[in-house]
């Protein structure tokens, strides 16, 4: 057959809907993408390297807040979607759509290893006429290195014997409005037909594609966006470490500017950026544009505040207790909150592990509750688990500290029972009573 056949053959497979989906990675971009896959008549194959996370999606359980467990299992047991921790079933795969974590080393540079054991897999079970998808987000140049480069070593050409494509997952856990399916769907291809056959499977899920000329664009784009918020949070957070010496309410400036009706995007306060987006990608950039012997000075910066609004969060913190006569060593401390935003359990990179590290490290005493967080591991190693947030544990506290504002907390109840809160964002802005307990970052 030659390539055009090939992409006329998986054109009509995805319409018809006999073209099997393998996602690598069911995490919490691949497992809502597969349950979508399956949702529109694709047979999906789930594949991951954590067994118990097989095991249990296998039975149907849900562990990401934004599914539905009913859909869940439904999509289960009618046998649309099989889980598996088994590679061999690439081999059955007309797509292979990738999902697997890239993180930072702990030198800040950009750890692919995992997208590495993936093409490993994919190259050692490949096969003619496959679309191979990359969705984790990475510096532009990765689909033609760590993907199209070992295929090609294998004896397949992209846009020959394999399609090719970058389409990032642009997905933001606990939005209820935008969600896997109503978010446009950028995708890049490594050749002309790469890019058709790619916006072929992925307009058949999503409800807007928006190719673009090339993997590294698309690429590109995914980390402009996360880019922008990271830099744009840290600016916010600078003014408000101007703010807080000066004697300006940032809360309130913020308020005032967002009533321009142009020329303005709100961004808030906070304990520091976080997630396994924001607080990653930008670095995968700055580390790639180095190779151009570029300094992205912006994502740099961003990344010195962030450090910078950890250290004033702890001095909060400090000075509160300071001011009620007790001392941070041997403080009790309630920390609310250790997600890296609210209503979701997700604490990669949240700095909540961090302030509680050097909490710790100064001889505090550290107590923790968060509705969707069970259990804790602070980078120096230490596990906690959550308490329950209880009237006597209130009392029992120094100082309580809200890192991450859950909707679920009732925060006139726990004002009521603290006798000093230092608040990171604002969460208690609708409280009523008990104001003078209340410090602001
Ligand atoms: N979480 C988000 O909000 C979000 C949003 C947009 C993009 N992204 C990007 O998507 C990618 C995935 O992120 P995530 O949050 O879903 O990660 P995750 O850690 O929740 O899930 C990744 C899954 O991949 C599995 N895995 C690792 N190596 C594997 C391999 N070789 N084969 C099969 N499975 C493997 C892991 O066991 C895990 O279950 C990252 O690049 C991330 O930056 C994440």
């Amino acid at each position: 057959m030659n390539f055009m056949d090939y992409a006329d053959l998986l054109k009509t497979k995805i319409k018809d809907r006999s073209a099997k989906v393998a996602v690598m990675g069911l995490g919490y971009v691949g497992l809502p993408l597969a349950l979508e896959g399956a949702k529109a008549g694709f047979q999906v194959i789930g594949i991951d390297r954590d067994g118990e996370k097989v095991e249990r999606i296998s039975q149907g359980k849900n562990y990401l807040l934004d599914i539905s467990e009913e859909e869940l299992k439904q999509t289960v047991s009618s046998g649309h979607l099989i889980v598996t921790g088994e590679f061999c079933y690439l081999k059955e795969a007309d797509i292979i759509v990738i999902c697997v974590p890239t993180p930072l080393n702990i030198r800040k540079e950009p750890d692919v290893s995992y997208i590495k054991d993936a093409v490993t897999e994919i190259v050692k079970y490949r096969r003619r006429g496959q679309l191979i998808t990359l969705e984790s987000t990475s510096y532009p140049g990765t689909t033609e290195e760590l993907i199209a480069a070992p295929l090609m070593e294998a004896g397949l050409t992209p846009g020959q014997d394999v399609f090719i494509a970058f389409a990032p997952e642009r997905l933001d856990p606990g939005n209820k409005k935008f969600y896997t399916r109503n978010i446009p769907k950028v995708v890049g291809g490594e050749t002309p037909v790469c890019l058709k056959t790619a916006c072929c499977f992925y307009g058949e899920i999503i409800n807007e594609v928006k190719p673009v000329s090339s993997p590294r664009v698309a690429e590109m784009t995914k980390i402009l966006e996360n880019t922008y918020r990271a830099v744009n949070i840290s600016l916010v957070n600078e003014l408000m470490l101007f703010c807080d010496q000066a004697g300006i309410d940032i809360w309130e400036v913020i308020e005032a500017a967002a009533t321009k009706p142009f020329g303005i995007q709100t961004f808030y306060p906070g304990p520091g950026i976080g997630g396994h987006c924001i607080s990653v990608d930008p670095f995968y950039l700055s580390w790639k544009a180095k190779e151009y012997g570029f300094h992205l000075g912006f994502i740099e910066w961003a990344g010195r505040v962030n450090n910078l609004i950890i250290r004033h969060v702890v001095d909060k913190v400090a000075d509160a207790l300071n001011k009620h006569g007790k001392c941070l060593n041997g403080a009790k401390i309630l920390v609310i909150g250790v997600a890296y935003k609210k209503d979701i359990g997700d604490t990669r990179e949240s700095p909540a592990l961090v302030i509680a590290e050097r909490l710790l490290q100064a001889n505090a005493l550290i107590k923790y509750f968060d509705p969707y967080v069970p259990e804790i591991k602070l980078p120096g190693g230490d596990v906690f688990q959550r308490i329950s947030l209880t009237e006597a544990e209130i009392k029992e506290a120094d100082c309580v500290l809200v890192i991450t504002d859950h909707s679920s907390v009732d925060y006139d109840w726990l004002v009521s029972h603290a006798s000093l809160i230092v608040d990171t964002r604002n969460a208690l802005r609708k409280v009523v009573s008990g104001k003078e307990k209340i410090i602001r970052i």
